[in-house]
């Protein structure tokens, strides 16, 4: 990886945080997007202590709110003439329903719209340093998802029944499932739309994780979460597959694909549906007002 420039979202912490810093081992320069100030820093030093000699840089946004996430990424497109590996991983769950200030649900602009603009943001780059990839951090949660288009910001969702709170732990994780099988469904669409041009789009479930996911939460599900960790794998468990994607020539030309343990494994067969992507990428371009900046086909 020596020379390559990673981009990563959500290097605070957990999954992010263990990938970034084997990158940076390997030889990355690493730019991490993250939220908070302080562990921004913390991150940021920990990469300048394992690799020094790449200049690893540091932006600030909350990937929930629109005019970040687009702020964000032309900072970084103007900053970075090249970008070999663009990792979305920021996520997080949320016991209770919140709208962001663009009337979006929460979970649904963090965890999928925040994936779609940036990798739009910094499509010019990714395309102009090809052979490039994108890796986008899903989960098997996707499993659980229904998806209905007529409620993509769970108005509904949220108000789940008690059996939905009994099994999952309450709506917040039937709302994360779906933005989880978003995560699949972008990729599938963006490695179709990219097809040719040398930049590889794939996903991945990183396993259950013992990170501070889950801890703010919220209700039920947090104290669930937190009780459940002790049969979760570590952090640096958790990052292999996608330090993997990132960085091996195995998958130089894998793309479209959702990996588990570091194979490419079967979604379920509604994360395979590509009208369903088609359609959750237009309803994506329509939310965030990014109409056309990659068209279906080249030629349209
Ligand atoms: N842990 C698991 O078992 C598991 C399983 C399957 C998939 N995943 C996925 O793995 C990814 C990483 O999660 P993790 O387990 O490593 O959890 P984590 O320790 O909570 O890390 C989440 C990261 O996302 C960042 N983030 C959250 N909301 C953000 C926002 N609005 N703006 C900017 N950054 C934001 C956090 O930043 P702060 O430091 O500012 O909070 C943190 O760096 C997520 O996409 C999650 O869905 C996790």
């Amino acid at each position: 990886m020596t020379g390559k420039v990673v981009v990563i979202t959500g290097a605070t912490s957990g999954i992010g945080k263990v990938a970034a810093e084997k990158l940076a081992g390997m030889g990355a320069r690493m730019v991490i997007v993250a939220r908070d100030r302080s562990r921004g820093a913390a991150t940021l030093d920990g990469l300048r202590s394992i690799n020094g000699s790449a200049k690893h840089t540091i932006h600030y946004a909350d990937l929930s709110r629109l005019a970040e996430m687009r702020r964000v990424a032309a900072e970084i497109a103007a900053a970075e003439p090249r970008i070999d590996v663009l990792i979305n991983n920021a996520g997080a769950l949320f016991g209770s329903r919140h709208l962001t200030p663009d009337g979006l649900e929460l979970t649904f602009a963090t965890n999928h719209l925040a994936y779609f603009v940036v990798s739009l943001g910094l499509l010019d780059r990714l395309r102009a340093s090809a052979p490039s990839r994108v890796i986008n951090t899903s989960s098997d949660a996707h499993e659980k998802a229904t998806l209905d288009f007529d409620d993509l910001q769970s108005e509904k969702a949220y108000h789940g029944s008690l059996g939905n709170t009994l099994r999952y732990g309450g709506p917040g994780f039937k709302v994360y499932a779906l933005s989880k099988l978003c995560n699949i469904l972008f990729t599938r669409e963006l490695a179709r739309r990219l097809e040719g041009i040398g930049v590889t789009v794939n996903c991945f479930h990183p396993g259950f994780v013992d990170t501070r996911f889950g801890d703010e939460s919220g209700g039920l599900i947090s104290w669930g979460l937190r009780a459940a960790k002790h049969l979760a794998i570590s952090p640096e468990k958790g990052a292999e597959t996608l330090v993997y994607l990132a960085s091996s020539p195995e998958v130089a030309d894998a793309t479209g694909r959702y990996f588990f343990q570091c194979r490419p494994t079967s979604p379920t067969s509604q994360a395979q549906d590509d009208r369903a992507a088609r359609r959750l990428w237009q309803e994506s371009e329509r939310l965030s007002s990014l109409v056309g900046v990659l068209p279906a086909s080249p030629a349209s």
